[in-house]
C-alpha cells in the first residue's frame, strides 16, 4: 500500500475546487479513493470536477458556498458531513489576489483580499473544528496561505498582509488545539501556474518569468503529505519559507536581498518575453 492509499474513503472537503489548486486537489484526494465535498461559488465549475471524479474510484459531492457568508460555509460543511458521514480533512484554500503597490492599495481591494483570505478561512477553520471536535479521531484543518505570507513583496502588500493574517490565526489555533487529536496544518506555495497567476499575468508579467511556474501537482503533495503525517507546515517548494525565517533575523539584509532578486527577475521575465 502507497502512503497516500490512506486516504480511501476518508472524507475531504475541499474549498476553491471550482478552479486550479483546489480542483486539482480535489480530483487528485478522489483519484486516492477519498469521498470529497466540493465548495466554491460557481456551481457549473463545480458540477465538472465532481463529474471528472464520478468517472473514478471517488465519490464527491457539491456544496456552492461564498466562504465569506458565515451561514453558507456553516449550510455546507453541515451538509457534507450529512451525506458523507464525517469529515477527516478539510483544504482551506479559497483565495483571491488583487495586485497593487501598497502607495495605491485601493480600500475596496484591500477589504476584497481580506473578506475572502482571512475572514473566509476564518468561518471554515471555526465551522471544521465544531464538526470535528464531534469526532473521536479528530481531523485535520490544512490552511493553504503562500509565501507571501511569510515574507512583504510587491506589488502583493494587500494579498501579503491577508496571507500573514492567516498564518498567524494559523498558529494560533495550533496553540488553541494542541493536545487534541484535531491537527491545523499551513501549506505555503510559492508561484503556482493556475488561472489566478495566470489572469494576472498582464500585471505581474514583467515582474516573474511565467515559465518558472510550478505546477499545482506540488502544491497537491505538500496538502496531501501535510494531511497524511500531520506536518505543522510545508513550503512549496520545500525549504522555502526557512530562507523566509532566515531572512526575518536580519530585516535590512534581506530587504536588499529581496530588492536585488526581485529586479534579477523582472529582467529575467521581459528577457523570455522578448524570446
Ligand atoms: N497560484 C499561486 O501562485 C498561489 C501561490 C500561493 C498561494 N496560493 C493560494 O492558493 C489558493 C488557491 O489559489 P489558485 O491559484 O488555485 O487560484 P484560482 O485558480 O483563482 O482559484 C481560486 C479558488 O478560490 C475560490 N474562491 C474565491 N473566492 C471565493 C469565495 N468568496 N467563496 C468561495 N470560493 C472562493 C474560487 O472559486 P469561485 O470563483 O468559483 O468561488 C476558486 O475555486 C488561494 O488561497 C491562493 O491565495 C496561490
Amino acid at each position: 500500500m502507497t502512503w497516500f492509499e490512506g486516504f480511501r474513503d476518508k472524507v475531504v472537503v475541499v474549498t476553491g475546487a471550482s478552479s486550479g489548486i483546489g480542483r486539482e486537489t480535489a480530483l487528485a484526494f478522489a483519484g486516492a479513493g477519498a469521498r470529497v465535498a466540493l465548495i466554491a461559488r460557481r456551481r457549473d465549475l463545480l458540477e465538472d470536477v465532481a463529474q471528472e471524479i464520478r468517472r473514478g474510484p471517488g465519490e464527491a459531492m457539491v456544496a456552492p458556498a461564498d466562504v465569506t457568508e458565515r451561514a453558507a460555509v456553516h449550510d455546507a460543511m453541515q451538509a457534507a458531513r450529512r451525506r458523507l458521514g464525517r469529515l477527516d480533512v478539510v483544504v482551506n484554500n479559497a483565495g483571491v489576489l488583487i495586485p497593487s503597490t501598497v502607495v495605491d492599495l485601493q480600500r475596496a481591494d484591500l477589504d476584497r483580499m481580506l473578506e475572502v483570505n482571512l475572514v473566509g478561512a476564518l468561518f471554515v477553520m471555526q465551522e471544521a473544528v465544531r464538526i470535528m471536535r464531534q469526532q473521536d479521531d479528530g481531523g485535520t484543518i490544512v490552511n493553504v496561505a503562500s509565501l507571501a505570507g511569510r515574507r512583504g513583496i510587491s506589488p502583493l502588500g494587500g494579498y501579503c498582509a491577508s496571507k500573514f493574517a492567516l498564518v498567524g490565526l494559523t498558529e494560533a489555533l495550533r496553540m488553541e488545539l494542541h493536545g487534541t487529536p484535531l491537527h491545523v496544518a499551513l501549506v505555503l506555495p510559492g508561484v503556482i501556474e493556475t488561472p489566478m497567476a495566470h489572469g494576472r499575468e498582464h500585471e505581474l508579467e514583467n515582474l516573474w518569468p511565467s515559465s518558472l511556474n510550478m505546477p499545482p501537482a506540488w502544491v497537491v503533495w505538500a496538502v496531501f503529505a501535510a494531511a497524511r503525517f500531520r506536518l505543522v507546515e510545508i513550503a512549496v517548494p520545500p525549504g522555502a519559507a526557512t530562507l523566509e525565517k532566515l531572512a526575518a533575523l536580519a530585516p535590512g539584509v534581506a530587504d536588499s536581498a529581496v530588492y536585488w532578486g526581485t529586479q534579477a527577475s523582472r529582467w529575467l521575465a521581459q528577457l523570455l518575453r522578448r524570446g
